[in-house]
């Protein structure tokens, strides 16, 4: 009963995205709107980049020095099936998978002894009964008895699974944000594919770290949509994590390799370097475009994956967490009365968002803003994140604290800011006390007389 419904879901897709005579489904990672807008020139080395790395959502690819955790299983072939000349397929009972989990479907194999040593297989099919297994026949192996294995990306996999059943809905197949039920949804389902993550425990610049995601999926964010999966098992929840870390990488990757070409391969760029009098031609363009991907486009991949790949990876050591360097100042009047001027004061200017009384109506939400990465102006008034949706400061009275209620979770937010929103980050600015006394203030409010 566990997989029941993603069989469900699996199913009810199947006949949608199958193409008649594939065996596979074909289902694919959407890529950016950015990456669609490139010539067609330039997108297709990018997409094939990304589909070399990652693979699709229905057969999933690993590559080396990701920080996620994939899951080998190692097994070993008990009995080889005999096989007519045109079957197309190769089947053998296996052994060793006894930890594995029972969907395997999909899952890159790579032969670790016999004739095929180095190569790697996809598994056509997997029964769990029998333990028997099919590859696609081929001229490079010829499993026997004895011949070792590893299964790559089994948990990878099985986060998918989860991801699937219960995430997808709302944040959509590749992450993107746009799963069926998320138009209604005011804030929208993250888009996990710009790599930012709101509430951390992490330092300004770094990303989120393992746990701090966990903690959200467990409880939910407290005044929005996202639910809390309390029924789900930690080993779940941790495979869940991992995917939507995994996903994160790709579309973070997609991200830094279009922007890499968009300045002068998209279609526009192209449209503009043609149509200047004098300017250049098509095929001038492209001559440069070939020798960019040839020259450079290699390293520009191997730089990205690796930057983002890193950047999970510092996040989760323990010097990227805020650790507050003094203890909480006591929680009296005295402090409050200190962390109200604070707030008022020039010095934070809390209060041109949050407003005087704290009631999330500052006069920050009267203006026009500038929109950082197109530089023009939002059409409508009031403060944005980068995902470009409307985002009002919080109405500090609710006591609704989407990052958490302990005071340690608002003194981060306060330190670190809230990551892709216009929420500041004062730990560079304001002293540890300080700090503690807005943390007293800020957290008196919803018991505060003028309430
Ligand atoms: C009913 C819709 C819905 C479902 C189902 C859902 N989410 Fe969310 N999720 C949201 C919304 C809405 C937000 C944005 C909240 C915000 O911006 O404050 C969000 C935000 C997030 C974030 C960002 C947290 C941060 O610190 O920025 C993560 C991670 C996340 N969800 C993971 C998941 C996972 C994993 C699942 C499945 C186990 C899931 N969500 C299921 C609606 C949903
Ligand atoms: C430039 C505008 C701006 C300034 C200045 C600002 N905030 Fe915020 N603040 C926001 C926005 C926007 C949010 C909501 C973010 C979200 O929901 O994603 C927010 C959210 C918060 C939250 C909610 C945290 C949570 O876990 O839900 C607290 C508490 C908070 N701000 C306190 C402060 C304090 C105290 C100051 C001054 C030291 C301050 N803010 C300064 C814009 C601002």
């Amino acid at each position: 009963m566990r997989f029941g419904l993603s069989r469900l879901i699996l199913l009810l897709l199947l006949p949608l995205i199958s193409l008649p005579g594939c065996e596979q489904p074909q289902v694919e990672f959407v890529f950016s709107k950015k990456t669609n807008e490139l010539i067609p020139e330039a997108a297709k080395p990018v997409k094939e980049a990304l589909v070399r790395q990652f693979g699709n959502p229905f057969a999933l690819t690993q590559f080396p020095e990701l920080p996620t955790e994939f899951g080998d299983i190692p097994g070993v072939v008990k009995t080889v099936e005999p096989t007519g000349k045109d079957q197309p397929l190769i089947r053998f009972e296996v052994t060793g998978l006894t930890d594995a989990y029972d969907k395997l479907q999909g899952l890159p194999l790579e032969w670790t002894s016999g004739k095929g040593q180095g190569q790697v297989s996809r598994v056509k099919e997997y029964n769990f009964e029998t333990g028997m297994v099919a590859v696609d026949k081929s001229a490079e192996i010829d499993p026997q008895p004895g011949d070792t294995f590893l299964l790559k990306c089994v948990r990878l996999q099985y986060g998918r699974d989860l991801y699937n059943r219960h995430c997808m809905h709302c944040h959509g197949m590749s992450g993107e944000g746009t799963g069926p039920t998320s138009r209604y949804l005011n804030p929208p389902p993250r888009d996990f594919r710009l790599g930012i993550y709101k509430y951390t425990s992490t330092k300004p610049t770094n990303k989120a770290q393992v746990d701090d995601l966990g903690r959200t999926v467990k409880e939910g964010i407290a005044g929005t949509y996202m639910p809390s999966f309390k029924l789900l098992t930690d080993d779940e929840v941790s495979a869940i994590v991992n995917y939507v870390i995994w996903l994160s990488i790709r579309g973070e990757t997609e991200k830094k390799l279009v922007d890499e070409l968009f300045l002068d391969y998209s279609n526009k760029a192209m449209a503009e370097r043609t149509s200047k009098d004098g300017g250049e031609t098509r095929e001038e363009v492209l001559e440069e475009l070939k020798d960019f991907m040839e020259e450079d486009f290699p390293d520009t991949l191997e730089f990205a994956t690796s930057s983002v790949s890193d950047a999970w990876e510092e996040a989760n050591l323990e010097d990227a967490l805020v650790i507050p360097r003094s203890a909480r100042v006591a929680d009296t009047p005295e402090s409050r009365e200190r962390g109200r001027k604070l707030y008022l004061s020039e010095k934070t200017k809390c209060a041109s968002c949050h407003g005087p009384q704290g009631r999330g109506n500052g006069t920050a939400t009267q203006d026009f803003w500038t929109n950082p990465a197109t530089n023009e102006k939002y059409p409508n008034r009031g403060l944005h994140d980068i995902w470009g949706n409307q985002l009002p400061p919080r109405d500090l009275h609710r006591g609704i604290y989407r990052g958490g209620r302990r005071p340690i979770d608002t003194y981060r937010r306060l330190f670190a800011g809230i990551k892709g929103t216009p929420m500041p980050a004062f730990g560079g600015s304001l002293s540890d006390e300080e700090l503690w006394d807005l943390v007293n203030y800020v957290m008196s409010l919803p018991y505060s007389e003028n309430r």
